[in-house]
């Protein structure tokens, strides 16, 4: 009998995958972005109310983010956003000890700079929805093959590992790599800060299509331990 295993406390209790957004500085870190010279095309899976598309087309990247709640106009947007602040700084405070706060500071900061991407993302949504953001979901992208040289999934895949299957993520980054030339995925960590249990499986998988999976280090930690991207390429002269 294992007597003293516990696993770690549901302080996130959010219900869902939520439109929680960042911004350009935060995804240039998760992804080590700075490999990625201007021009290049990217697509965000899971853009949410980031403001990483718009920052990242005032630096000369051409960003196209696709997201289901880009079915929605942007005061629902903007509603859904404020009910997610509401539990997600609950479940910061309460997991605070599981956290890294040299880049943040504090939960209030970090709460300020979801808010500021959000006053960044709607304007430029109103403006070019459709064209910039597209509502779609994964597994199943209306994005030709190879549309995009690059495409980023940031704290989506992995971090709702418990509401989202194996066979999802298998198929989700099957999907990506059907799109992008290259994809990149950060965190790799679940809610609750264990590593994702689907990460191995989903490795033996891409390796299995002939994909080239690697963990890489990059410069960034919040979630204590969720040091690495995965990064997910072609083997060179295959196209
Ligand atoms: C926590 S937010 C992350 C937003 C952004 N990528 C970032 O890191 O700032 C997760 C996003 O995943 C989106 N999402 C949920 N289900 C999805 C699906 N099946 N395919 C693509 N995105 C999905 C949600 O609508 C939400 O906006």
């Amino acid at each position: 009998m294992i007597e003293n295993f516990q696993r770690p406390s549901k302080e996130f209790d959010l219900g869902g995958v939520v439109p929680w957004g960042r911004r350009f500085d935060e995804y240039e870190l998760f992804f080590a972005l700075d490999d990625v010279p201007p021009g290049v095309a990217i697509l965000d899976a899971g853009g949410g109310p980031a403001s990483f598309a718009v920052e990242a087309a005032a630096r000369g990247f051409e960003v196209t983010a696709a997201d289901p709640i880009y079915a929605l106009d942007g005061e629902t947007i903007r509603q859904r956003f404020e009910e997610t602040a509401v539990a997600m700084r609950a479940g910061m405070r309460a997991a605070a000890y599981r956290f890294k706060w040299n880049f943040y500071g504090s939960e209030e900061r970090v709460h300020r700079r979801r808010r500021d991407a959000l006053e960044m993302f709607l304007p430029d949504y109103e403006r070019r929805r459709s064209r910039r953001y597209v509502p779609a979901s994964l597994p199943a992208l209306p994005f030709g093959d190879g549309a995009f040289d690059l495409a980023l999934s940031s704290h989506f895949l992995f971090l709702y590992g418990d509401d989202l299957d194996g066979a999802f993520h298998i198929a989700a980054m099957r999907e990506l790599m059907r799109v992008a030339r290259e994809v990149r995925v950060f965190p790799l960590i679940n809610l609750d800060g264990r590593p994702s249990s689907h990460l191995p499986v989903v490795i033996r998988d891409l390796e299995k299509d002939g994909f080239e999976p690697e963990l890489v280090p990059v410069p960034f930690e919040f979630q204590i331990g969720a040091t690495r991207m995965l990064r997910v390429r072609r083997p060179a002269g295959s196209g």
